[in-house]
């Protein structure tokens, strides 16, 4: 495995805002304060020698960005210190972090146990992909933590499930899912993309594995694609590194930089679109024609207490369900000016999707009654204009329904 130069600043003991702006900083010699964007495909090595031994993993350096970079160590580097993570390593999608996740220790023959309400492509990998290749998987009721229990058998090697859910909201118990996954001795793996880093900490909860999608808060201002995986240093080693490294998932160095960057303003970001999405729930919820609002820490959340329990805050997306089927969310869609139609989340900018016929729209209509998903159900992922802004702009799309 190769290593890398460690980063310059040890961060223990600081509080995340101040880990994520000083974290994985790998200064050159010309002394940057900005990181610096190494858009090198390869490194050149002072003798044969050396050479010989950075690739016997003797020496610590670069070798080949397909599987280590500066620009790309410093983004991992700063992952891990605000997830508190031994281990991060970065790749081009938040799909190919969650498929390399599961692949990467799988083979034909296991067993996987996941939450049924997934994001399409999540769903994809999990229910179409993995058994194609001799790996049995089933897809049981996220929330139920019986059916977690009663779904494992000897081969159980991965647990998969995402909370909150894409786009339902629900809130699945990471704590007990963690204990159940460390008595089956499966690899209890979290994707983390609707929490964000800064409002759910699935490491402390007990998971093994976290993976994002940077593409969503972390860049955070809807500029590039990007995933990340944070696990134990032995993981990486055991399995990850060579996976990556042989497969080539990798990030652009110019990526990983964007949201080496991001990350700075990550808290500030979450903690302005938070507040307005409260706000909007709230708003939404005392509408007529708004037959139900979705927003983990309303009191009329169905998991509101285990929300409150497991997450900092009741983050940056709701979703809400109009009287009138896809008709009448069309309608609303199209009135709305501010809240563009988009199927990305975690921007700046405000964005509504509607799932069933986007993010969804490849499942049957049963399989999406299944999920939560009905025809009238819209999300909103909440951007940082200006409350009074985006009240108004709801106003009009209840209007036109
Ligand atoms: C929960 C969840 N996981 C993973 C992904 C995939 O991320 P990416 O688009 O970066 O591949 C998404 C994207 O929307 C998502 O919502």
């Amino acid at each position: 495995m190769t290593t890398l130069p460690r980063p310059i600043l040890d961060l223990k003991g600081l509080r995340p805002e101040t880990r994520l702006v000083h974290g994985g900083i790998l200064r050159s010699q010309f002394g940057e304060n900005a990181e610096a964007l190494y858009l090198t495909q390869s490194y050149v090595y002072d003798s044969a020698e050396q050479c010989e031994r950075r690739f016997k993993g003797e020496e610590e350096g670069f070798i080949y960005s397909r599987y280590s970079n500066p620009t790309i160590a410093m983004f991992e580097g700063r992952m891990c210190a605000l997830e508190g993570a031994e281990s991060a390593r970065a790749t081009a999608t938040g799909m190919a972090a969650v498929t390399a996740s599961l692949l990467c220790q799988l083979k034909a023959g296991d067993h996987v146990v996941a939450a049924k309400a997934l994001f399409g492509s999540c769903r994809y990998v999990v229910e179409e992909l993995l058994p194609r290749f001799g790996i049995a998987v089933d897809l049981i009721e996220g929330t139920d933590l019986d059916a977690w229990k009663k779904a494992v058998r000897k081969e159980t090697k991965a647990f998969f499930l995402e909370s909150p859910t894409n786009p339902t909201l629900e809130i699945l118990d990471i704590a007990g899912i963690a204990k159940i996954a460390k008595q089956a001795g499966a690899c209890f793996i979290v994707d983390n993309v609707f929490a964000t880093p800064m409002l759910q900490s699935p490491l402390e909860l007990g998971a093994d594995i976290v993976v994002y999608s940077a593409t969503k808060h972390i860049d955070g201002q809807g500029r590039c694609l990007g995933g990340v995986i944070l696990s134990s240093k032995q993981f990486v080693t055991d399995h990850l590194q060579t996976f990556l490294r042989q497969t080539g998932p990798s990030i652009s160095p110019f990526n990983a930089w964007v949201l080496l960057k991001g990350i700075e303003t990550l808290p500030l970001r979450v903690e302005k679109a938070q507040s307005n999405a409260a706000k909007l729930a709230d708003f939404l919820a005392t509408n007529k024609q708004i037959k139900k609002v979705i927003y983990p820490f309303r009191k009329d959340h169905p998991q509101y207490e285990l929300a409150k329990k497991q997450m900092k805050g009741g983050g940056t997306m709701l979703a809400f369900e109009i009287d009138g089927g896809k008709d009448a969310a069309f309608r609303f869609e199209n009135a709305v000016q501010l809240i563009r139609i988009s199927n990305n989340l975690g921007d700046a900018k405000s964005l509504i999707t509607h799932p069933a016929t986007t993010t969804h729209q490849r499942f049957t209509p049963e399989a999406r009654t299944g999920m939560g998903i009905s025809d009238g159900l819209l999300r909103i992922s909440v951007g940082l204009e200006h409350t009074d802004d985006l009240i108004e702009d709801l106003q009009r799309g209840l209007k036109a329904i």
